[in-house]
């Protein structure tokens, strides 16, 4: 048998879903048809892998048997039973289309249509998947047996995304099971002991304002037009535009002719209409240009416009989305994308020809090569774009310029975290996939806002959580939503996470509970590692955390008594002076637990840009080849000297933070940046544009005027994602294939050809014509990635690298052991030095900052999307209550916060997400450059701006404006957790028969769910 055809083929497969691959284990007969089947799987899984047709209305695979719409009855071994609730067992007997069947399903289905007008041909959800639609002409069904009854509701469109219509809603409850147990916002129900039951938000508040995240999974599983996207309405369909009345007029046609017509040539009709406007609406798969969770989806477009987001089956995503990668894409119509390239005239730009504008940037940078060597150029690339831009970009560096000052945004993040991987497990890559994480039992997360920042990674923990029974443990400073639903939450000392970290190690070895087989047999330096444990008492751990003992004993016996653990961490870790250490600390407590090597176990740095991983695999790195091999090793230099037929440098070039620095000492005199606003990413603003005032040459290619194009000679125009083909690699090291969705916009273009006109313009002979070269030629080069090619990424499929010359990749990272001396781990000796900057009598606050759900970092993309921009419009500055309360502070008060770097002017919002002198202030920070208050100090191992290290002193202005977080924001709202749909108490209402049988049996299939 084959696998599966619609399951991707990677290790991510939900539990909901027999296994990939998996062989069939028996036989059952169907229709008087022997059939393959796999034991205990779901019946109506088996039947429609066999191409029988039955209806099946609110079953969805990736949402499970909901059981609320009976449309899927069939007879097993001579009884009526859901096929969707029914598991197989050998040697079953079922009949789908028996009189007895037929009836019962259809009757199910007129009962749907009671709630459901079918005016297909002016409905903007007749794109030929429409499950009502598609189950009406299945069924033949040609007259309405059940009165159409409109709901006593108004339709609701308070949120600024979708809209929901209580009078097509069928009530299969799909969309509360994707908010209550997939997305697991817990924001939708249905009170099925209502007169007129419907879907409602928080219980039932209209939507704007209710705890929606707009995350779009009811949206998507909605099998009707009952949810949909705005930027559908109107819009999708030839007649769908008419005014509402003329509209509504055609729909009483509709009424009126059915009882005589039937349905027949009405459906028809609309099937035509449906063939007609599929001809020019273009869905194409893309990934998202996000968070590093990689998801992707099908963008349905008409001509520029986005008519909405489709995921289906994302291998990291499935059917799930957040806000952004829903809803957030408006920015890529927007009128203040650049257009043509712009020239610097004084102190204003001017727009150019691109042979202009190329024409000076060869010029000059080759000018500047001339007169002070390769090295006086620096070159950034993006972790926005593809690997194969990041690939181009530091070719252009090494081979063409001839320097290795080339880097990425990962050093404002991410470095850390690969330099505690380095250091003790050989690859800087997450150990496994999200499925590992959903499959842990154990999961920690430390210093991440996962639930905002990696959307839809975190719900795989909260289900996982919520539904399996695993464990979660999160060390924070801020109490969010991932701290919320912690089994255990504590918050450390700013900056002091390796301490704990290394104490709990240190009772696992002494209570005798670490794993000795296997760091016997997969590490080394054990005996070394367990010798400098030995400062982090737990008491000592207590003292320098300022954390209770009891605590730290209680997280200790969780890791030691978990069969599986895995460690999410981000930039609460790695943004401090010993990020890189803390990182080591959590690899050397999962060695020494054994927590690698198995599925559902591992380390997590969660990656922050859809390709900041990508951005340094590809080779965008100082010191680094693409696939991390060293510049320094003469092997690996000779391999890249023959491919590009150059010689190479061998200097190590200067990071991002090292390029600033030598500026001002007189050593850097150009810089080529791509897709990066500086300004705003890097810390301590004002040294940063300081930097760039002294700059001889400085070239910008970004799709909007940043703030850093502001200082820029000349601006290069180039696309976003939407516009161009390439791949991405998420945080799971999961490569992906995008599509042009849409052409570049006016004369803006893909970057990648524009570092090839810029190499050129250096006097090299690039001739690249698609991506696909340039990644052909990446794998060519560097053993990680040997058997990536482009068919092997087509469509939804994706790879895991490292990737073997015949294609096969490596969900699981460490299978055979690690890549360091004697294909063994190491634990790494850390000693503790502390925070580098701390809060003194003056500068009394520590400052925290980070992301927003709704918005990505400074927002240059997000705060274009008119409807996030209409959720959360303002920076602001959270505030605890016992703060608010000293300091005589109300939400909506202007502030001056000041560091020892520099100061800026911002309203409070009073939160118990913070306690004490904690404050945060998030990223979304356009007009309040939160970097405007960081410092210099870096970590000591990768100059990664420790950014989390920012004590700020406060002084209350005499002004209250209004409420910096609109009422409409989903952080007013209040979820109403519960299983599910709870379909049993639908069966309870005295109105309820099961399809088949007599009115009033009360005969309820039990779930076998
Ligand atoms: S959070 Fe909102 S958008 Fe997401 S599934 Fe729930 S109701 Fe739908
Ligand atoms: S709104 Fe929800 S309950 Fe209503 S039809 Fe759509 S998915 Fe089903
Ligand atoms: S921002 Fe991240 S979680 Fe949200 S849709 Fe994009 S990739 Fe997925
Ligand atoms: S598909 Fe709805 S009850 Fe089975």
């Amino acid at each position: 048998m084959e696998p599966i055809a619609d399951v991707p083929r990677s290790s991510h497969v939900p539990t909901t879903l027999p296994p990939v691959g998996e062989k069939p284990s028996c036989q059952i007969q169907v229709n008087g048809r022997t059939i393959d089947a796999i034991d205990d799987e779901r019946l109506v899984d088996a039947i429609n892998r066999a191409g029988v047709e039955v209806p099946q209305v609110c079953y969805h695979p990736r949402l499970g048997p909901i059981q609320t719409c009976d449309t899927c009855m069939v007879e097993v071994n001579g009884e009526l039973a859901r096929a969707c609730a029914s598991k197989v067992a050998a040697g079953m007997t079922v009949v789908t289309e028996s009189a007895r069947a037929r009836a019962a399903q259809t009757e199910a289905f007129d009962r749907i249509l009671g709630n459901h007008l079918l005016y297909c041909t002016v409905c903007d959800n007749n794109n030929q998947d429409c499950t009502v639609h598609n189950t009406t002409g299945m069924l033949k069904i040609e007259h309405q047996k059940y009165p159409y009854k409109p709901k006593p509701y108004e339709v609701d469109y308070s949120n600024p995304f979708y809209r929901y219509d209580p009078d097509q809603c069928i009530l299969c409850g799909r969309c509360v099971e994707a908010c209550q147990n997939v997305q697991v916002n817990e924001t939708l129900s249905i009170r099925w002991e209502d007169e007129h039951p419907r879907v409602l938000w928080d219980g039932g508040t209209q939507i704007g304002g209710s705890s929606c995240v707009s995350c779009g999974h009811c949206i998507t599983v909605c099998p009707c037009n009952a949810l949909m996207e705005k930027s559908m309405l109107g819009y999708a369909g030839y007649l769908t535009k008419l005014p509402k009345d003329a509209l509504n007029g055609m729909i009483d046609i509709v009424k009126a002719i059915e009882p005589e017509l039937g349905y027949g040539p009405i459906m028809t009709l609309s099937e035509t209409e449906a063939a007609m406007r599929n001809e020019r609406v273009k869905r194409t798969k893309t990934v998202c240009t996000y968070c590093g969770v990689g998801c992707s989806f099908e963008i349905w477009t008409k001509d520029r416009h986005i008519l909405k987001v489709q995921p289906a089956d994302g291998p990291a995503n499935n059917i799930s989305t957040c806000v952004k990668g829903k809803f957030g894409w408006d920015f890529v119509n927007s009128k203040d994308r650049l257009q043509k390239p712009l020239i610097r005239e004084g102190e204003t730009f001017r727009e150019a020809s691109w042979k202009e504008a190329l024409d000076l940037v060869g010029r000059k940078l080759s000018e500047i090569k001339s007169a002070h060597g390769p090295d006086a150029i620096g070159v950034i690339s993006s972790s926005k774009c593809t690997n194969e831009e990041s690939y181009l970009m530091q070719k252009l560096a090494r081979a063409v310029i001839g320097t290795n000052n080339i880097d990425n945004c990962s050093r404002y993040c991410q470095s850390p975290a690969t330099m505690g991987l380095w250091r003790t497990v050989g690859y800087g890559g997450d150990s496994g996939s999200i499925h590992d994480i959903a499959q842990a039992s154990l999961v920690i997360i430390v210093g991440s806002n996962t639930a905002e920042a990696h959307p839809v990674l975190a719900t795989r923990v909260k289900r996982a959580h919520k539904l399996n029974g695993q464990k979660l443990i999160v060390a924070d400073l801020r109490e969010h939503e991932m701290a919320r639903r912690a089994d255990i939450f504590f918050s450390p000392s700013p900056g002091t996470d390796m301490v704990w970290l290394s104490a709990v190690t240190r009772w696992i070895f002494d209570n005798g509970l670490a794993r000795t087989e296997f760091l016997h047999e997969w590490v080394n330096g054990v005996e070394e590692y367990r010798k400098s444990l030995e400062p982090f008492t737990m008491e000592y751990a207590a003292r320098v955390c300022n954390l209770p003992l009891e605590t730290l004993t209680r997280v200790a016996q969780e890791i030691a008594s978990s069969n599986a653990t895995c460690v999410l961490w981000a930039m609460g870790v790695t943004q401090h002076c010993g990020g890189s250490d803390t990182s080591t600390a959590i690899s050397n407590l999962l060695l020494v637990t054994g927590n690698y090597m198995r599925p559902g176990t591992g380390a997590y740095p969660l990656r922050g840009h859809n390709n900041v991983q990508g951005a340094s695999d590809f080779g965008s790195m100082p010191a680094y080849f693409p696939g991390y091999e060293k510049i320094a090793d003469n092997e690996p230099r000779e391999r890249y000297e023959k491919g590009w037929g150059v010689k190479l440098s061998t200097t190590k070039g200067l990071d991002n933070h090292e390029m600033i620095r030598a500026i001002y000492d007189g050593k850097l005199k150009a810089m080529y940046l791509a897709g990066e606003d500086m300004y705003y990413a890097d810390s301590n603003a004002n040294y940063v544009s300081g930097g760039f005032e002294r700059l001889e040459f400085f070239v910008v290619q970004d799709i909007f005027f940043s703030e850093t194009c502001r200082y820029a000679d000349v601006v290069l125009p180039g696309s976003p994602s939407l516009e161009k083909e390439g791949t991405f690699v998420n945080t799971e090291r999961r490569m992906q294939r995008l599509y042009e969705v849409l052409p570049p916009l006016g004369e803006s273009r893909p970057d990648w050809k524009i570092t090839q006109d810029v190499a050129n313009r250096l006097g090299a002979n690039w001739n690249y014509t698609h991506p696909a070269d340039v990644m052909h030629e990446a794998a060519s080069l560097a053993p990680l990635f040997a058997g990536v090619t482009y068919d092997r990424l087509a469509g939804f499929k994706s790879l895991q690298w490292p990737v073997a010359i015949d294609g096969t990749d490596q969900p699981l990272l460490y299978i055979k052991g690690f890549p360091l001396p004697e294909n063994k781990a190491t634990l790494f000796p850390l000693e503790w030095i502390a925070p580098c900057e701390t809060v003194d009598e003056e500068f009394d606050l520590h400052l925290n900052n980070g992301r927003l759900l709704e918005h990505f970092h400074e927002g240059n993309m997000t705060y274009r999307v008119p409807g996030i921009h209409a959720e959360t419009p303002n920076c602001f500055l959270e505030v605890s209550p016992e703060l608010a309360t000293n300091r005589e502070l109300v939400t909506g008060q202007w502030v001056d916060i000041t560091s020892r770097y520099g100061e800026l002017r911002v309203q409070v919002f009073v939160t118990n997400r913070v306690k004490g002198k904690e404050v945060y202030i998030p990223l979304n920070s356009l007009g309040h450059a939160v970097n405007l208050l960081t410092g210099d100090n870096t970590d000591r191992a990768t100059h990664t701006p420790a950014y989390k290290e920012t004590p700020v002193k406060m002084r209350v202005l005499p002004w209250k404006g209004q409420n910096p977080i609109p009422k409409l924001n989903f952080r007013y709202g209040t979820p109403t957790p519960q299983r599910g749909v709870e379909v049993e108490r639908k069966w309870k209402r005295a109105d309820y028969s099961m399809p088949g049988e007599k009115h009033g049996n009360g005969l309820v299939q039990i779930t076998t769910k």
